[in-house]
């Protein structure tokens, strides 16, 4: 019997993710939703996070994305995030962040909730890159 197959199976495809993650070009960035707790800790960063902003996965899991904040952060687009993110929906939106060497930069992000079979959100995804300076301007 053949062991190839034209019909991929889910976990092929979930195990294809995970590497497609591992060389992507953007950053990506998975925390655990807590509905009753403040704060969203990090369980997972690709290696573009790293190149990104410095930290490795090490340093960050178990912290907040806030860790990437500072003074010029933009505390309007945080509370729009808050908001849509309570509402369970997604966010895209550009701040100043801060790299673990204290330079700044523009980083644009986009997040989206991961639902479990009974609807409630588990985790958030985030997609994360530089964008030119110029953007912040608007
Ligand atoms: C998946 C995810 C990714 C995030 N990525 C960023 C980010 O790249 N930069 C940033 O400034 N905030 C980011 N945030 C927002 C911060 O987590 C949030 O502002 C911070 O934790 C404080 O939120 P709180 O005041 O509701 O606890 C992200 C949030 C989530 C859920």
């Amino acid at each position: 019997m053949s062991v190839t197959t034209n019909q991929p199976n889910i976990s092929a495809i979930d195990a294809a993710l995970a590497i497609a993650s591992r060389i992507a070009f953007n950053s990506v960035m998975i925390t655990i939703a807590q509905p009753d707790k403040v704060g969203t800790p990090i369980v997972y960063v690709n290696s573009a996070f790293t190149q990104l902003t410095g930290y490795t996965a090490e340093e960050v899991i178990g912290k907040t994305p806030g860790i990437l904040q500072g003074p010029k952060t933009d505390q309007a687009v945080l509370h729009r995030l808050r908001e849509n993110l309570s509402r369970g929906e997604g966010f895209h939106g550009l701040a100043i962040n801060y790299r673990k060497d204290g330079s700044e930069f523009l980083m644009e992000w986009k997040i989206a909730p991961l639902r479990n079979d009974q609807g409630q959100i588990t985790h958030f995804v985030a997609v994360q890159r530089e964008a030119p300076m110029r953007e912040a301007v608007s």
